[in-house]
Parts: structure tokens; sequence; C-alpha cells
């Protein structure tokens, strides 16, 4: 049954926070420090306030402060969506399998949703934004891309009047920093992301943050409103910062670059939609080069608008949380008008993505040799073949091992079709010289 909400002067909205975690923990401090301010903003509408908290293990001290009422927290997510207090529900524990049932039964009960569950949205979205059409029931989700960035709604609004030609930037906060780390300080891999992670920046999971998977699926949204149709996560191109070894950081500062994860999406003259998130070499001088630590920086090209770039603080708990509040004002405010929808509606069926091996760019591709004569000769006599023009190539000495027998072998290759590359690669592989696969990153000549 789907209830509509009648706002009367100054309501007091319970909000179920499903999630008192990093986020969770934010937006109840956030309301508790701004709650009276966002009240008066709102005309004195309405005010904001936790009726219940919906927890794993309510007995786990919480960051979160002043006053917490007895029985507010509960480990039955049917009793929070079901509890006639609670008039707006907030999903922020994360993964597609409670949170999605908590936010189909919020849409069934005619309670809009606030989530930051950018990997719901991507993996399950078309099924809930459906239900939220059927429902009249908004889902808002500024805080599931680009933290603290508003980047959402400049799609949704601000760029409403524009086709958008592209995006492309930093949007894991997780990755950024640890390349930052590994960059600046010589961190490892391992210490940069446990400092990340105690930092609240990463995922419950965080493979999804090395892997690309996180980036993956906030692109996925960000496309899926920019070009109109659902984006199925099978069709994209993702690959993480796994791979990213110091070699590489070493590299790219000889050669005059910096590593940075990045994701780029966009729409070619035919409707084809590029989207794919892969480590990239972009030059010291470019803007993305001075994103550091957990920033992210989007670029948006509308064909009206020309090229905006949006930069702030991309994870963390109070940049988030901001996201959460502003979209809980917004929920607020459409409570009991039926016109409100906020979430995706589809309004073409379907589109072409544009399959990995069509895009192109220039390449630094990292080989694990043996250290003999005519290895650079083997490796380029098949790039020839395939017509994959070299601009350079590199090796150090193995400044531990001087005699080491294999070392790393760079290349840096011009512009071609991704597919044409990893064609020469599967023969390269072949080589009795060549140890391990190769590493690819993009060298990207944006921003
Ligand atoms: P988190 O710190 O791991 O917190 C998760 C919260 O959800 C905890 O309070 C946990 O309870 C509760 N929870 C998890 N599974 C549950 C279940 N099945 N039933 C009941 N409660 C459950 O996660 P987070 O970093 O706050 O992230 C939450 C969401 O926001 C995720 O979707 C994430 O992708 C998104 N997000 C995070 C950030 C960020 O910077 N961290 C930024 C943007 C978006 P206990 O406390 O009892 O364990
Ligand atoms: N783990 C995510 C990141 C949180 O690092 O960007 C913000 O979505």
């Amino acid at each position: 049954m789907v209830t509509l909400w009648v706002v009367n002067a100054c309501s007091s909205l319970g909000i179920g926070l499903a999630g008192c975690g990093t986020v969770g923990s934010g937006v109840w401090n956030t309301l508790a420090c701004n709650g009276a301010l966002i009240t008066e903003r709102a005309g004195g509408d309405f005010h904001l306030h936790i009726s219940k908290i919906l927890v794993r293990d309510p007995s786990k001290s919480r960051d979160i402060t002043g006053q917490v009422p007895d029985g507010i927290f509960t480990t039955d997510w049917r009793a929070l969506v079901a509890d006639p207090a609670v008039h707006i529900v907030v999903e922020l524990i994360g993964g597609t399998g409670d949170a999605f049932e908590i936010v189909a039964a919020a849409l069934r009960a005619g309670k809009p949703v606030v989530t930051g569950n950018k990997a719901l949205l991507a993996e399950r979205g078309v099924e809930l934004f459906a239900l939220s059409k059927e429902t009249q029931t908004p889902i808002h989700f500024e805080a599931a891309v680009a933290g603290g960035i508003p980047i959402i709604r400049i799609v949704q609004d601000s760029f409403i009047g524009n086709r958008i030609l592209s995006f492309y930037g930093i949007i894991n906060g997780t990755s950024n920093y640890i390349l930052d780390r590994m960059t600046e300080v010589s961190l490892s891999f391992e210490a940069a992301l446990a400092e990340a992670q105690a930092l609240g920046y990463a995922e419950a999971h965080p493979a999804l943050d090395v892997n690309g998977w996180d980036a993956a699926h906030k692109a996925i949204l960000l496309a899926t409103l920019a070009y109109g149709f659902p984006i199925d996560p099978a069709s994209i191109h993702v690959s993480g910062i796994e791979q990213v070894r110091p070699a590489d950081i070493h590299f790219a500062k000889t050669l005059g670059y910096v590593v940075k994860l990045l994701a780029v999406i966009r729409e070619h003259p035919d409707g084809a939609v590029e989207l794919r998130i892969q480590p990239s070499f972009v030059a010291k001088s470019s803007i993305l080069a001075s994103v550091h630590g957990v920033f992210n920086a989007i670029a948006v090209q509308g064909d009206a608008a020309g090229e905006a770039l949006f930069y702030g603080r991309g994870a963390g708990q109070n940049p988030t949380a901001s996201a959460v509040v502003a979209d809980l004002v917004e929920a607020a405010r459409s409570l009991g008008q039926s016109s409100g929808h906020r979430g995706f509606l589809p309004y073409r069926e379907s589109g072409r993505m544009l399959p990995v091996g069509e895009t192109s760019t220039a390449y630094y591709v990292r080989f694990d040799v043996t250290d003999r004569p005519g290895v650079i000769a083997e490796i380029a006599g098949i790039l020839a073949d395939h017509r994959i023009g070299i601009s350079g190539t590199h090796s150090p000495v193995n400044p531990t091992d001087p005699d080491a027998e294999f070392v790393d072998m760079v290349f840096l290759l011009h512009t071609c079709p991704f597919g044409k590359l990893q064609a020469a690669l599967s023969k390269i592989e072949t080589l009795d010289c060549v140890n391990s696969c190769p590493v690819v990153f993009r060298i990207e000549s944006l921003g």
C-alpha cells in the first residue's frame, strides 16, 4: 500500500537510518549539529530527526554525538521500514542483498529512500527505479557518486538542457589516496590501503575500490543519467589499481606523468557510449595530476555549457553525510507530492555500448622479460607486424641486483585501438623471453 504523507507546518519528520557505520554516524552527527539550521532554511516547514537505527550489533560503541534515545537501535529492518514514526528511509548498510530488500520495502510503503549505495543502484537499479516509478516514490542518491561533490544534481538539474558529450575524471577516493601515497611518500600499496580504511574511505569490501568496480558503479550511474538507458555492468571495461607497482610509479615520474585511476565516459557521434575505468598515465602538468588524497575531480562536457570541472572530497564520513542530508531535505520537501520523482526514469529503451576493443588511446606497457640481447627487437617486431608505433622504450638496471635474470621492460605506444594492442600482446606473451602477462595502462591526454 502506498501512503502519501501530508506535511503540516513544522512537521517532525522521522528518519529510519539503516546503517550507522562511517556514513550513518556522520548523518546522525550532521543532523545533531545542523538540524536547527536546516529547519530554518526549510522555512520552518519541517524538522528532521532520526527515530530508528538499523545495525547488526546494537551493543557496539559508536562515534555519535548527543543523547541517543533508548530503544532506537534495531536489528530488524522490517520493523524499521514499517514503523509509522519513520517517514523517510535512509539506506547506508551497503551491499546488494538486505539493502535491496530494505529499499524495495520502503518504496512499496510509499516512503522516500535516500541511499549512498552505488553497487546496489548499478547492479539492481533497473528493478528499483521501476518500482520507484510504479509507486511514485523517489530514490535519492547524491551520496552514491563522488561523496561531497553534488554531481548527481548537476547531471539531473544543472545540465538538464545539455546533451552530455563526456565525463572523465577521478571518482574513487580510496584508489586516489593509495596512488597518491605511493607517489608522494613511496608508501607500499598495502600500507596505503590500510590508511584509507582507517580514515573511513574504503568500502566494507575494499576489493571494490582497488579492482575498479566502485568507480565503475559510479560511472554506470552517471552514464545512465546522461544517456537515458540502463547500462549492463557486463558491457563495460573495468581494470583496477591492483597491478600498479612501485616500478610503474617510478616510470611515470621519470617520463613526466602521474598514475591515476580514471573513469572515461563519452558519447560517440554514432550514439555509441564508451565507458571504461583503468589506471592511466596523466601528464604531471594536467589538472588531474594535482588531485591528491581522497579528492575526486569530474569534468563534464555539455554541448551547450561546454566543459565544467567539479572537485571535492570523494569519500569519508562528513562529506558523504553532507550529500545524504541534502537528499533528506529534498525528500522531506517532496513528501506528499507524487510528481517529485528524483530517481532515474529511462527515456531510451536501450543504447549501444562501444566495445573496449574499439576504444583508442596511447599506452604504457610493462613486460617482465629475461634480461638478454634481442628482447626489445622481438617485442618490437610483433608490434610492427600489428602496425603499432613505439614512441619509447625504457629498461632500468635493477638497483638491488644488477645481475638479475628478469627485468621490467617498458614500451610507450602510439594511439591505436585497444583490440589491436590485445592481439599483439597475445602474440608477445608466447615469446620465450616474456615471463608473465604484460601490464597495460592508458596514456590519456585529458584535462
Ligand atoms: P560501514 O561503515 O561498513 O557501515 C555499515 C553499517 O551498516 C554498520 O552500522 C552495520 O552495522 C550496518 N549493517 C551492515 N549490514 C547490515 C545488515 N545486513 N543488517 C543490519 N545492519 C547492517 O559502511 P559505510 O562506509 O558507512 O558505507 C555505507 C554505504 O555508503 C555503502 O553503500 C557505501 O558504498 C556508501 N558510501 C560510503 C562512503 C564512505 O566514504 N565510506 C562514501 C559514499 C558512499 P554494525 O555497525 O552493527 O556493524
Ligand atoms: N569507497 C569509496 C571511495 C567511497 O573510496 O571513493 C565513496 O564512494
